[in-house]
């Protein structure tokens, strides 16, 4: 076994940061192979807390190396900052860290862009998107007017940049939007570049390297299944193919090397941002697993939008993305609470239906159907073992299994790596 994915099986926050360090204790690499900085990824270790946009988890193990696949749209800017302060904690990068040349830039008019448009759409359009610039720059990558990061090298780079920020401006005029001031950008670019250049790279060659090396990988998912922009809650979903299927094409590995893969949820949902959410509580005891939790975003900290454990979308998950085993995080977080539900249907229109409907006004409609299980009331945080969980916890777990036919490997009690039961 050596090639592991573990991917957001819910909207996003499950707490793949963690996990993801958690795994690389068995790891030789660690791959991110979609999305950008609109990923927040936290890991605690002891006291020290990192959250990490851009930069695979896998860097805060010295004996991993990391990488930025082809698949990821780059803030060179913004990685840039995040770099510097890993160095600045004390974290090297020197020949651990590499960036696929083919990987697309995020510039500061993307961001502009994302924001413009978000302002312009009515309170029902808006998809309170992260304002990173994500869609806009998969929109230029897609329409092959973006440039990559090998771009960075040609000697028309700037000219290149010059001539579609001057577009842009264009567009940001018609979003009744303040234009960006090219010549700034471009030094602020410049100076991203001459930090960034050395680790650059073409990361198809390392990789299958290390493939037919039988090196370990782990790749690293961000988001999750329904904010895929294929198999999520379209169009209030992020712009890359967050799970499985991403891999193959964000990272450059043929699908057969793939060998595990973990589907990582939380023991209950959130979602940050707008769209349809059948299982959101708004209520008391949404408010007490918000507190509990706390369930604010790592990159923008907007409060995140709380529910029960939605089997139709674990399901969902299992299906497309071939999920061998569960990491259940956060189970620490239900310890007061009386009973504990689960969706194990919907009601659409009067009848019951156990899929996601593609269409998002079906999905709006969609009312969840529970199954209601005792809490365990008592405290989980300090579990260490199997053995040492509630009866009911274990019930519960139990359940989720049955309902989803995919065992529970790993289950989460708090923030820190040492705060995790491996089955
Ligand atoms: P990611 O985007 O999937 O990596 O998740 P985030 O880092 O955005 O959000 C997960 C949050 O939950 C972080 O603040 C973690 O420190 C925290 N966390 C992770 N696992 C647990 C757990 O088992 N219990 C509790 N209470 N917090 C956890
Ligand atoms: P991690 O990797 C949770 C959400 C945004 C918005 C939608 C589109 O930390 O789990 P985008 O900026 O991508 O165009 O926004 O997706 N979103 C996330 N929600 N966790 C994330 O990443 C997210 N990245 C984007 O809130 O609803
Ligand atoms: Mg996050």
């Amino acid at each position: 076994m050596s090639n592991t994915v573990l991917f957001g099986a819910q909207w996003g926050d499950e707490g793949k940061g963690k996990i993801i360090d958690v795994l690389t204790l068995d790891a030789d690499w660690v791959v991110r192979y979609q999305g950008g900085n609109n990923a927040g990824h936290t890991v605690e270790i002891d006291n020290e807390k990192y959250v990490l946009h851009l930069t695979p988890s896998g860097i805060l193990r010295d004996s991993c190396k990391c990488v930025i696949g082809n698949g990821l749209v780059v803030d060179i800017i913004g990685l840039n900052e995040e770099l510097k302060e890993l160095e600045n904690r004390g974290i090297s990068l020197k020949n651990r860290f590499f960036i696929s040349d083919r990987a697309h830039i995020v510039f500061p008019y993307h961001k502009a862009i994302d924001g413009a448009k978000e302002k312009k759409r009515s309170k029902n359009d808006k998809i309170g998107t992260t304002k990173r610039g994500i869609g806009p720059a998969y929109s230029d990558k897609s329409d092959r007017i973006g440039l990559r990061m090998g771009d960075i090298f040609e000697s028309d780079f700037y000219e290149k940049i010059e001539k579609i920020a001057n577009t842009k401006n264009a567009t940001l005029n018609f979003l009744d939007s303040d234009e960006i001031n090219v010549s700034t950008m471009i030094n602020e670019i410049k100076k991203a570049v001459e930090y960034l250049s050395p680790f650059v790279c073409d990361t198809l060659v390392l990789l299958n390297k290390a493939v037919k090396n039988n090196d370990k990988i782990l790749f690293e998912g961000a988001q999750g299944i329904m904010l895929d922009i294929d198999y999520g809650t379209y169009p209030y979903v992020t712009s890359s193919n967050t799970g499985t299927s991403g891999v193959a094409s964000g990272a450059g590995i043929p699908p057969q090397k793939i060998d595990r893969v973990v589907g990582i949820v939380k023991a209950y949902t959130t979602r940050v941002g707008e769209g349809p959410f059948p299982t959101e509580l708004l209520d008391s005891t949404g408010e007490h697993i918000a507190k509990v939790g706390n369930e604010f975003g790592a990159t923008t900290g907007r409060p995140r939008r709380c529910g029960w454990f939605d089997g139709i979308v674990a399901n969902h998950a299992v299906n497309i993305g071939g999920i061998n085993e569960w990491a259940l995080m956060k189970i620490d977080v239900l310890d007061e609470l009386d009973t504990i539900k689960v969706c194990t249907g919907y009601n659409l229109n009067g009848k019951e239906i156990s899929y996601i409907p593609s269409n998002i006004n079906k999905f709006s409609l969609c009312r969840p159907i529970f199954k209601e299980l005792p809490g365990w009331k008592t405290s989980t945080k300090d579990c260490k073992k199997w053995e040492e969980l509630p009866d009911n916890a274990l019930n519960f777990i139990n359940f989720i299994e049955e309902y989803t036919k995919t065992k529970v490997s790993i289950v989460s009690v708090g923030p820190k790596r040492s705060s995790t039961i491996i089955r």
